[in-house]
């Protein structure tokens, strides 16, 4: 099990007027990830941004000291190919995407990481794990959705937490380095069931931004996780 828990905070709920202040200002407060909600209004019923914004984004992407803070993308797009190349090409360093939009998940999953980036699977709150059969050899990250993807702002669906074990079990069973990241309702108040659950990768963005203090929700988070 990965030992160090990831704070990925969402950009789909900072101020779109201010995206690379937001990014720097996440990241001084302590930000290991930056999780970018990709929407096509196709395959989800919302709209946000493309490759362009990420390659915008991209210089902002780092700590005081330079180093490079990873873009963790979430394709909720369909179809998937394209625009995972041309993610890929705007500087992601994790591309993930939900396995039903995708005509050939394992081509997909292969293309990515031929594009030198990290490549992970989504799976929906009523999606079953069972692709995981034939490809838990081949990614590096899992993201299980905790609410419907579309929209920030929405309660964690706790059937969620049966899908962590279980996925937890399967990476333990693999003997692979795969991070089990969880995207929707996460606070400050649930956190810690979520890692418990066995996840190590939080996705937060309505807990995060909008707040007066970054910092301070972030090393709450923190202290709910490393509290015995
Ligand atoms: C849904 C999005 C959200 C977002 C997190 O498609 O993926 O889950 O990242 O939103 P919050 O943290 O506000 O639930
Ligand atoms: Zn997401």
């Amino acid at each position: 099990m990965s030992s160090t828990f990831r704070i990925a905070p969402s950009i789909l709920s900072a101020d779109f007027s201010r995206l690379g202040e937001e990014v720097r200002s996440v990241i001084a407060a302590g930000a290991d990830w930056i999780h970018f909600d990709v929407m096509d209004n196709h395959y989800v019923p919302n709209l946000t941004f493309g490759p362009m914004i990420c390659e915008a984004l991209k210089p902002h992407a780092k700590t005081a000291e330079g180093v490079a803070v990873p873009i963790d993308v979430h394709l909720m797009v369909q179809p998937v190919d394209a625009l995972a190349q041309a993610f890929a090409q705007a500087g992601a360093d994790y591309i993930s995407f939900h396995p039903d939009a995708s005509t050939h998940v394992h081509r997909s999953v292969q293309a990515i990481k031929s594009h030198g980036c990290k490549a992970g699977l989504v799976f929906n709150p009523a999606a079953s794990l069972d692709v995981l059969d034939w490809m838990i050899d081949d990614i590096d990250l899992i993201l299980l959705m905790s609410v419907n993807p579309g929209f920030g702002g929405q309660s964690f669906i706790d059937s969620t937490f049966r899908k962590i074990e279980d996925a937890r079990r399967r990476i333990e069973a693999s003997g692979k380095d795969i991070r089990l990241e969880v995207d929707g309702g996460i606070k400050g108040e649930n956190i810690r069931r979520v890692a418990d659950a066995g996840a190590d990768t939080f996705v937060a963005g309505s807990a995060i931004f909008g707040k007066p203090d970054y910092r301070s929700v972030i090393d709450g988070m923190r202290e709910k996780l490393s509290t015995p």
